[in-house]
């Protein structure tokens, strides 16, 4: 036992050192939640519909209902047509959505940007979903003329268009207000927008002149990371959908007393406790503060960066600052994510100006040695 225990303090401490150096990806390390400890002396099993009852008892589902209602406030609803639940993390919101829109619509296409995350190509794979990439400018959005051109050509299939409202590497926000007006030019009887915001989900409901992206403003579901701007140790996403699509899906079983309206069956509990204490802390103008923190922060890279001659850039609203790709040894000692010639950092809570000094200060002397 005493080796275990030494494994694990070693692994402890590694960790500890490695949070330190977490700037190059959206993983989310400020938070506390020492008052739910006690919960993982216990199994808790969010089994089913989070509105069903049923008879097992040891689950969440009244604080799931919660967290979806407050991002569904955050993002703008139609009334009480919507629903969602906790899930496993954006991916799988990400395939909830497709799964709905290919049931809604058989005959359809859908139109992704060439930069959506890698997880979207699977996911089309997996559910067989006929589908076209789009290009995207060289800010990462979804070239808008490019996808007019995939849409006049495929005018007998229903489009169904996956928005990233951030992309992985440039954080690119695909214009909603530009292809919702394509899609009306075309005159398509029928069409389906689902809105990837793993992380831009809880960045642009805070920014005051940004686009809306909510169920309100005509998109039909939004997926949602829970260990990004929300604030989770442990993997998980929200994800939200129009209830009156969601109820076509549905299907009983008997065995949990509930409807099966999720993609898993057993579902993690203690996820949900988190994202519903770390919404109780914050509360919407909590997260608004820590938004606003991070896009000065990120500013604020941008700015020391093109001090020192470094082309560093970001979009408007974006906390990710994308800058040319440093040396092997860099990009492991700051763990960054990169792709072709460029890399980036990403401003998350735990960020603060002095980390963003040190990762400068470094990269300035990488750069002057390669
Ligand atoms: C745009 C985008 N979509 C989806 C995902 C996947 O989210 P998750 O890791 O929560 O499954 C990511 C992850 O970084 C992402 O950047």
């Amino acid at each position: 036992m005493q080796a275990t225990q030494a494994l694990l303090q070693d692994f402890y401490t590694y960790l500890l050192k490695q949070r330190k150096q977490m700037i190059g990806y959206p993983s989310n390390q400020s938070y506390n939640f020492e008052n739910l400890y006690k919960f993982f002396e216990l199994s808790i099993n969010n089994i089913g519909d989070p509105l069903s009852e049923g008879p097992y008892k040891l689950k969440a589902h009244k604080f799931e209902k919660e967290v979806v209602e407050f991002l569904a406030d955050l993002v703008g609803v139609e009334g009480d047509n919507f629903w969602g639940y906790v899930t496993n993390g954006g991916t799988e919101g990400n395939m909830y959505g497709l799964y709905i829109a290919r049931e809604i619509y058989p005959n359809s296409i859908v139109y992704y940007s060439q930069e959506a995350h890698y997880s979207i190509q699977k996911i089309l794979k997996l559910l067989k979903m006929p589908s076209i990439a789009i290009k995207t400018y060289k800010n990462g959005e979804i070239d808008i003329e490019d996808l007019e051109r995939a849409l006049s050509v495929n005018r007998t299939k229903t489009p169904i268009i996956l928005a990233t409202i951030g992309t992985t590497v440039k954080s690119g926000f695909d214009n909603l207000p530009k292809i919702k007006n394509l899609l009306k030019d075309y005159a398509f009887t029928n069409h389906y927008i689902h809105c990837d915001a793993a992380l831009g989900g809880m960045i642009l409901p805070f920014c005051d002149d940004a686009f809306e992206i909510g169920l309100k403003s005509g998109v039909h579901s939004i997926s949602v990371s829970g260990h990004k701007m929300f604030g989770s140790p442990m993997p998980c996403g929200i994800v939200l959908a129009r209830k009156d699509y969601v109820d076509k899906i549905a299907s009983s079983v008997e065995y949990i007393g509930a409807l099966d309206t999720t993609l898993s069956g057993s579902r993690n509990g203690h996820t949900t406790l988190l994202l519903w204490y770390a919404i109780q802390k914050n509360q919407y103008e909590g997260y608004k503060k820590i938004v606003e923190k991070c896009l000065k922060n990120a500013q604020f890279a941008v700015q020391e960066f093109n001090k020192i001659g470094i082309k560093a850039w970001r979009n408007k609203f974006s906390n990710t600052v994308v800058i040319p790709k440093p040396s092997r040894a860099l990009l492991e000692k700051w763990q960054l994510a990169h792709e072709g010639k460029i890399a980036h950092i990403i401003t998350m809570p735990h960020i603060d100006q002095s980390d963003i000094s040190k990762f400068i200060s470094d990269y300035a002397k990488d750069i002057s040695t390669s």
